[in-house]
């Protein structure tokens, strides 16, 4: 059948490396990134990202520069275990957001960093908003150079205006909250990317659940262009995630956020 002229005119943007493509469907392949098709989407004006105030228990996040590979498995499987356990929740991919590298005003005057974060000119606050409103968060990360990825720092860093709170001896907003973490990579550092997720939110008073991260890592056997297929398809990814998902909600249900209140002394840096 002839594409009519206005299919044939759709603009697509990468969202790993921005390129526009024309055409009626994306590139399987990205020309600039190599990223796959799943990672384009329609052009579209981006509006700022805004919390409607409606509550929910867990907020999830992949953390990957790509939403749509090996973290986007991880994170996938556990949006599904959410579902079928009933859980109400959001998820979000870091790299369809706008989030801004922290101002850092903490490091000028302690005073300075405070809830609600000074930025608000990018998508940050209504995560940060989020988090005070959630139970718990659960977060999926690459590891890269044996740490989270650079987006995913980026994005907890700008969550030093909640952590300061403590420091500022005003309320805390986060304490007692439940942290579940999920790593995947190629050969090493899965343990220690995981304990540097973990280090923001303790220091924010969250509590991580008893079995509350995982690492995955494929070996030699795969290579960059082979591993999705591992990652798709392996059953101890699968069970790891689905019983860090299940642990996270079966502390989230303790609600220790109510009956920790007050009676946390705060210890941070
Ligand atoms: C900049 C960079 C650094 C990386 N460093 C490591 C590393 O230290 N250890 C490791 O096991 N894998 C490392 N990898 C491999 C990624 O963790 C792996 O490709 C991961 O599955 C990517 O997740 P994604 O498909 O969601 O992007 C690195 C990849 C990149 C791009």
């Amino acid at each position: 059948m002839k594409k009519t002229s206005q299919e044939e005119s759709k603009t697509w943007k990468c969202s790993v490396c921005g390129y526009i493509y024309k055409g009626n469907e994306p590139p399987e392949e990205c020309p600039q990134c190599s990223s796959s098709s799943k990672e384009y989407s329609e052009l579209k004006e981006k509006q700022k990202l805004g919390y409607d105030g409606k509550k929910f228990d867990v907020l999830l996040i992949n953390g990957s520069s790509h939403r749509a590979h090996n973290t986007g498995v991880l994170t996938d499987l556990a949006e599904k275990t959410l579902k079928s356990k009933g859980v109400s929740f959001r998820r979000f991919n870091l790299n369809e957001l706008d989030i801004q590298h922290c101002w850092c005003c903490y490091s000028m005057r302690d005073s300075a960093c405070t809830y609600p974060c000074r930025n608000q000119l990018d998508d940050a606050p209504a995560l940060q908003e989020m988090i005070v409103d959630s139970k718990a968060v659960i977060i999926a990360s690459p590891i890269n150079w044996n740490n989270m990825s650079a987006r995913l720092k980026d994005f907890l860093d700008r969550l030093t205006c909640l952590q300061n709170l403590y420091l500022l001896k005003k309320e805390g907003l986060t304490t007692g909250k439940v942290i579940g973490i999920l790593v995947n990579g190629h050969e090493d550092g899965g343990m220690k990317t995981a304990m540097d997720i973990f280090i923001y939110f303790q220091q924010m008073g969250f509590v991580l659940a008893p079995f509350g991260f995982m690492y995955r890592t494929h070996g030699a056997q795969y290579n960059a262009k082979t591993d999705n297929d591992f990652f798709k398809d392996d059953e101890k990814l699968k069970n790891e995630v689905e019983g860090i998902v299940s642990n996270v909600i079966e502390t989230m249900n303790l609600d220790l956020e109510t009956k920790l209140k007050d009676r946390i002394v705060p210890v941070s840096e």
